[in-house]
C-alpha cells in the first residue's frame, strides 16, 4: 500500500514536470514579406505558465506580451499589429528596437574625432530614432534557443558604414529571453570597425489593462529619478540636470500618470505631455530599478530594470488612432513607453555620459521588463 502511494506520488510529480517542459516552447510563424521580397517571421516564446511574448524579425519588434492579471486572467499588454503590413505603415516605432541613436540628435549633426557627421532630420529640425530607415525598419537575422527552461530569441543586424549618415560598420545583437517568472530580458551587445555613436533602446508601448483598453492615465507610475534632462521647445536637452522635486515630473512617490499631465508646466506644454529623459538614481552601468507601474483595475505591475543611466518616459502623446491587433484602436495616450537609454543628444552634450563606441570596445546594455500582479 505504502509503495503504491509512493508510486502514484512519483507519477504525479513526473507528470507535473513534463507539463512544464511541454509548455515552455518557441514557435516560428510567417509574418509577411517586405516590398523587396524578404520573408519576415514572428517568434512566439511561451513559458511554463503559458504567458507568452511574440517578437518579429522586422525591427526586432515586440508584437505582444500576454501575462496574467490579479485573477490569473491572461491579457495582451503591448500595443502592436497583426502582421508586417501594420508595422510598415506604423510611424510610432511601436515595439521596435530603435537606433543607431534612440531619441534625438540636435539638427542631425554631431562631431566625432574632429569630423562632422550629418544625419537625416526626420523629426524637423532634428534627427530621431536612427533616421528614415532606422533599426525599426530593417529585417534582423534570428536564432532561437532554449536555455535552462527559458526561451531565447537572438536577433542580429549589421548596419553598414555610412548607413543613415553614421560612421562605421556596426554589428548589433539583441537577445530577448522570456523567463518562467514573466521577465522579458533584453541584452544588447555591439562592436564597430570605426568610432561611432550608439544608443539603442526598446520602444514598446504598454497598457497594463490590455492593449486597446482605453487610455493609460490611471496607471500609477513610480520613476527612480531625482533629476531629469529638461528640453527646449524642439525637445533637445538644454544640458541641465534639473531636480524633479516640486515639478509634475516627480514620480518618486507613485502617482497616476493623468493626475498632473495637464498642468501648465512649461516642460509638459512643450513636450505635449510626458516625453522626458529621467536621470536614474543608481550607479551607472549597474542593473537597477528604472520604473514601476501599477494598473489598479487589473492589478498588473510592470517593473523596468536597466543598466542604462536614463529612461525616457513617453505618455503616447502622438499616438493617433491606428488599428492594431484584433481591431483595437490606439488613440492618443492609449499606451506609454519606458525607453531605457543614454540621454538624448549626448553626442552634442559633453557633460552627459558618453555614447561613443570605438573599435575594440564592446557595447553592452541590459534592460528587463518584469511583469507581475498585485492582489
Ligand atoms: C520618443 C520621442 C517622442 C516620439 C516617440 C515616438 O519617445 O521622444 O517624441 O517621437 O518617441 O512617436
Amino acid at each position: 500500500m505504502r509503495l503504491m502511494i509512493l508510486f502514484s506520488f512519483l507519477m504525479l510529480f513526473a507528470a507535473a514536470i513534463s507539463v512544464n517542459a511541454a509548455t515552455a516552447r518557441i514557435e516560428k510563424l510567417p509574418f509577411g514579406k517586405t516590398a523587396d521580397g524578404v520573408e519576415v517571421d514572428a517568434y512566439v516564446l511561451t513559458n511554463a505558465s503559458g504567458a507568452r511574448v511574440t517578437i518579429t524579425t522586422y525591427g526586432a519588434r515586440v508584437v505582444s506580451i500576454v501575462v496574467p492579471d490579479r485573477l490569473g486572467v491572461m491579457g495582451d499588454v503591448a500595443l502592436g499589429f497583426e502582421n508586417l503590413a501594420g508595422y510598415v505603415e506604423d510611424t510610432a516605432y511601436i515595439g521596435a528596437v530603435v537606433g543607431r541613436y534612440g531619441n534625438r540628435i540636435a539638427l542631425g549633426k554631431f562631431a566625432l574625432d574632429g569630423k562632422l557627421y550629418t544625419l537625416a532630420t526626420n523629426n524637423a529640425p532634428n534627427h530621431l530614432h536612427g533616421g528614415i530607415k532606422g533599426f525599426d525598419r530593417v529585417v534582423w537575422t534570428p536564432k532561437s534557443s532554449q536555455v535552462n527552461g527559458a526561451t531565447r530569441l537572438q536577433l542580429t543586424f549589421i548596419s553598414k558604414d555610412g548607413e543613415e549618415g553614421y560612421p562605421g560598420t556596426l554589428t548589433l545583437t539583441v537577445v530577448y529571453t522570456w523567463t518562467d517568472r514573466n521577465e522579458l530580458k533584453m541584452q544588447y551587445t555591439a562592436t564597430t570597425d570605426k568610432a561611432t555613436v550608439l544608443n539603442p533602446t526598446n520602444h514598446a508601448y504598454f497598457n497594463l489593462a490590455g492593449a486597446g483598453q482605453g487610455d493609460i492615465l490611471g496607471h500609477v507610475m513610480r520613476i527612480n529619478a531625482l533629476r531629469f534632462t529638461p528640453t527646449t521647445v524642439s525637445s533637445i536637452p538644454t544640458g541641465q540636470l534639473r531636480p524633479v522635486k516640486g515639478t509634475p515630473l516627480d514620480f518618486n512617490k507613485p502617482t497616476a500618470i493623468g493626475v498632473r499631465i495637464g498642468e501648465p508646466y512649461e516642460q509638459l506644454i512643450s513636450g505635449n505631455g510626458y516625453d522626458h529623459n529621467f536621470v536614474l538614481n543608481k550607479p551607472a552601468g549597474k542593473l537597477g530599478l528604472a520604473a514601476e507601474v501599477y494598473e489598479p483595475t487589473t492589478g498588473r505591475v510592470l517593473r523596468v530594470l536597466t543598466t542604462e543611466p536614463g529612461v525616457q518616459f513617453y505618455s503616447g502623446n502622438f499616438l493617433s488612432g491606428a488599428t492594431g491587433k484584433d481591431g483595437a484602436t490606439y488613440p492618443r495616450r492609449s499606451g506609454f513607453c519606458l525607453e531605457a537609454q543614454h540621454y538624448p543628444d549626448s553626442p552634442n552634450q559633453p557633460t552627459f555620459p558618453t555614447t561613443i563606441l570605438r573599435p575594440g570596445q564592446r557595447f553592452s546594455q541590459t534592460t528587463i521588463y518584469e511583469f507581475s500582479a498585485r492582489k
